[in-house]
């Protein structure tokens, strides 16, 4: 029986979300961001992530999920700092293609023309063109033998944002153009084109 057939169904649910496999896309869209890390090889790496995201907001914190068998993963578990770099939905093509090819193999900088800009507070720049980005200091690993992502942990030093995509009043993505709106992927192929915020209020 294949797994497909092997789902159990509630009405119009799909309830066996073991056998969903897929399960955490529940929880997508997410903004798809990409870390950037010190590399011995290539100076810096990029790697898109679509698990960064913040876990405390007053003394700031954000986790980065990343599975072991990522060039990545080996870089962080030696780096003492990364950058989170967050790029308009216009780069979502980049941001799928650095996702297709590993550090291990190939200089990601050089393979696709990216420029890095100076970083304000740690020692690992972002990525040129970029509408925001975060610049941490790792922490912490959370490793588990059963998990297929380890959690690096980053105090965030800065956090900084383009003042034509974020609205500075309301502290929100102004979603005002594709430029102004953060990569954010479904899963799969799929981004997603976020619309301007309706407020409910
Ligand atoms: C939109 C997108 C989001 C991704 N999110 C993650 C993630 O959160 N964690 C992870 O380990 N891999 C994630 N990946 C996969 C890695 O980016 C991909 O395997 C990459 O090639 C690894 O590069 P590296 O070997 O140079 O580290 C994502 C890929 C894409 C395209």
């Amino acid at each position: 029986m294949s797994k497909e057939l092997s789902f159990q169904y509630r009405g119009d649910y799909i309830v066996n979300l073991h056998q969903l496999r897929r399960w955490y896309r529940l929880f997508h869209p997410m903004v798809a961001s990409v870390i950037v890390v010190p590399d011995p090889k290539n100076q810096y790496n990029l790697m898109p992530a679509v698990w960064a995201y913040p876990i405390s907001a007053r003394e700031p914190y954000i986790a980065v999920g990343v599975a072991p068998e990522r060039y990545t993963f080996s870089l962080l578990k030696k780096a003492s700092e990364f950058t989170v770099s967050i790029l308009p939905s216009t780069e979502s093509r980049l941001i799928r293609e650095l996702g297709d090819v590993s550090g291990k193999d190939v200089n990601k900088l050089d393979r696709f023309h990216l420029e890095l800009e100076e970083p304000l507070s740690n020692s690992v720049p972002h990525i040129k063109g970029s509408i925001a980005w975060v610049e941490a200091k790792l922490e912490e690993i959370i490793e588990r033998p059963n998990w297929d992502h380890a959690l690096f942990i980053g105090r965030v030093l800065i956090a900084a944002a383009s003042k034509l995509a974020f609205d500075e009043a309301e502290l929100i993505w102004k979603l005002d153009s594709p430029e102004h709106t953060p990569a954010s992927w479904l899963g799969g192929d799929f981004f997603v084109k976020l619309v301007q915020g309706e407020k409910v209020r």
